[in-house]
């Protein structure tokens, strides 16, 4: 998609400026290190897309675009040491490279760091831009506090799960996408389509996170695969797989996500064959089209050249097809 270059080319530039290298060294060096292992950038490449898209110059959106990459990579560091993960970008986490103190305050340095970047905007833009981005962070504390609850619940339903990544991911992504839309100055009608837009996207992309965290290759995925599977994450997938499965796989199911065992290979192995066999993988790709489907639906009603729609289009489904 070379209509991506342009976005990641200015974003790479200023990210590699985002963060000083200043002292403590133990503050800012795990910054550095997490930013320069990438990832595929996509909320921030969304936001300069979504400006660029309703006719204004996308450079506008850098600040924003920053804070909400910085703010990503927060998440990401303290949900590393929540979800007790190793890997994350194929490399060590920052708890596992450092320790979990480090992790901590190197992560609350970066929201605060997210935060500054809104102080470029003109006072009533940083108003606007600021209050989303609160309340979303708010949300994402919400959808985090509940993820981890769901680890010790065998009740979680659909509606809970769904509403659970709703708040942990998906609103950052229609906040992303509005944030463009905000710098544009586009009508408060075009800025709610688009959040909605990317907000079912976002639902999507979380289901196709939960599925590869199954079913990903390993040598791309860059995070541990059955990670979710050990940690006992009430996933669309495990909900399916019960209600879906015969009433002795079901069982198993429930001992095995009621228990951490020590060697976990067989947990997993056992797992991903009941999720395969149920159904419940089939019915996991189903949503996320239902999802995916539903967030395009969205588009054909913003203001937007039919040419652009089709490039968020191709960028949203490239999304649902990605190995990492
Ligand atoms: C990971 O997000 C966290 C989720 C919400 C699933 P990404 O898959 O966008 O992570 P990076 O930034 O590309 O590594
Ligand atoms: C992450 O959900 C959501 C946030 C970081 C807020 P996951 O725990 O599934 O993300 P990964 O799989 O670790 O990237
Ligand atoms: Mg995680
Ligand atoms: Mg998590
Ligand atoms: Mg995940």
């Amino acid at each position: 998609m070379d209509f991506l270059k342009k976005y990641n080319q200015v974003l790479q530039e200023y990210l590699d400026s985002a963060v000083a290298q200043k002292e403590p060294r133990q503050l800012y060096d795990p910054i550095k290190y997490i930013l320069s292992l990438g990832g595929k950038r996509l909320r921030p490449v969304l936001t300069l897309m979504v400006c660029d898209f309703f006719g204004t110059d996308f450079k506008k959106a850098i600040h924003a675009a920053l804070a909400v990459e910085l703010f990503h990579n927060f998440s990401l560091i303290h949900d590393d040491i929540m979800d007790n993960a190793p890997l994350r970008r194929g490399k060590k986490t920052v708890h596992e490279k450092w320790d979990v103190n480090t992790a901590i305050l190197s992560g609350d340095a970066m929201l605060i760091l997210a935060y500054r970047f809104f102080e470029n905007y003109e006072p009533q833009m940083f108003q606007e831009l600021a209050r989303l981005f609160s309340e979303t962070a708010l949300q994402v504390c919400e959808g985090q506090q509940h993820d981890m609850d769901f680890e010790i619940r065998d009740d979680v339903t659909l509606v809970e799960y769904i509403k659970m990544i709703d708040h942990k991911t998906a609103v950052l992504l229609g906040a992303a996408m509005k944030m463009g839309a905000i710098v544009a100055g586009v009508s408060e009608s075009d800025k709610d389509k688009i959040y909605q837009f990317g907000r079912n996207l976002g639902i999507a992309f979380q289901l196709q996170d939960d599925y590869l965290d199954v079913f990903g290759n390993p040598e791309t995925f860059g995070k541990q695969v059955g990670g979710d599977i050990i940690a006992n994450k009430k996933t669309f997938l495990y909900i399916m797989a019960v209600g879906m499965a015969s009433s002795a796989q079901a069982a198993e199911l429930e001992h095995l996500f009621s228990i951490i065992p020590k060697a976990p290979n067989h947990k997993i192995l056992t797992v991903k064959e009941i999720f395969s066999s149920s159904g419940a993988a089939d019915a996991t790709r189903a949503e996320i089209e239902k999802y995916s489907a539903l967030a395009f639906s969205l588009l054909r009603e913003i203001n937007i050249p039919e040419d652009k729609k089709e490039k968020l289009w191709r960028f949203g489904s490239g999304l649902m097809h990605r190995d990492a």
